[in-house]
């Protein structure tokens, strides 16, 4: 490779294309090529070598950027996102076969090749393995992020709950890693937001009510997307959609009484 390529992860907020950084829309105004994931179920990976395939679905991070490039600029990197169970042989086959598109764009001449993440590159996104897979095959590819508005700071705004004051932590954890974080969490003195909860609010829902902190929690689904819902939880309501984000203000008695 002649002149230096870099791929550059970039977080383009939680839905609302609104909520993109202007170091954003620039980076992908001016990439040669924009990468965004899509479910590998959705299209076959040695179709969309490259390609962006008519029909198929499009991903949150795509229909994102949507307004930002233009669509032969467009590439759709499958990606087994809806995988559980670790590093699974789909998983590990669909970041190989990502990471060899990138590198073919690469050695076809691409310099600036953008990935377009939900939220932060820097937090649980599908961009630090892809990262790592592209850097295996071609060490030289330089790699940069370019943060993006969490799922976190989006429901802190839209529900007006300060995330942290004073002296108090900040907990933002995946439902996946167990129900015994998030219990000790909740007991600590700091506000908890949990991630891909979806298919465990019940467990969360259950917990929340065990330590008597249900009537203070708000959710947020598909937040900035169609069918968005932002309030309190519902007791009632188990079936969230995966783009659901819990937040658990801390306990707070007075003006700074945490400082
Ligand atoms: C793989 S993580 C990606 C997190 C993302 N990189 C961030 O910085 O916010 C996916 C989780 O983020 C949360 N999330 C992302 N976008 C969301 C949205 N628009 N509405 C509600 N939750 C969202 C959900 O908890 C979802 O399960």
């Amino acid at each position: 490779m002649s002149a230096e390529a870099t791929l550059t992860g970039v977080g383009v907020g939680p839905g609302d294309p609104e909520l993109l950084t202007v170091k954003a829309v620039r980076l992908l105004r001016e990439a040669d090529l924009v990468f965004v994931p899509v479910m590998a179920d959705r299209v076959q990976p040695t179709a969309t070598a490259g390609r962006t395939p008519p029909g198929a679905e499009a991903g949150r991070a795509e229909a994102t950027v949507r307004e930002y490039v233009a669509p032969d600029r467009l590439r759709r990197l499958p990606f087994a996102l809806d995988d559980r169970g670790g590093v699974t042989a789909r998983r590990t086959a669909a970041w190989d076969e990502a990471a060899r598109v990138v590198v073919e764009a690469v050695e076809a001449g691409a310099r600036s090749l953008a990935f377009a993440t939900i939220g932060d590159p820097n937090i649980y996104s599908t961009f630090g393995y892809l990262a790592q897979s592209v850097r295996a095959l071609r060490p030289e590819v330089r790699v940069a992020t370019v943060p993006g508005v969490t799922a976190m700071q989006e429901l802190a705004a839209r529900s007006g709950t300060p995330l942290c004051e004073g002296r108090e932590p900040l907990t933002l954890l995946p439902a996946t890693a167990g129900l015994a974080l998030f219990a000790d969490a909740l007991a600590g003195p700091g506000t908890v937001t949990v991630y891909k909860g979806w298919r465990r609010h019940p467990e969360l829902l259950a917990e929340l009510r065990r330590q008597g902190r249900l009537p203070d929690a708000v959710l947020g689904r598909a937040m900035g997307l169609p069918g968005e819902r932002i309030g309190p939880v519902d007791d009632t309501t188990h079936d969230l959609p995966y783009l659901s984000t819990l937040l658990v203000p801390a306990r707070r008695d007075h003006r700074g009484g945490k400082l």
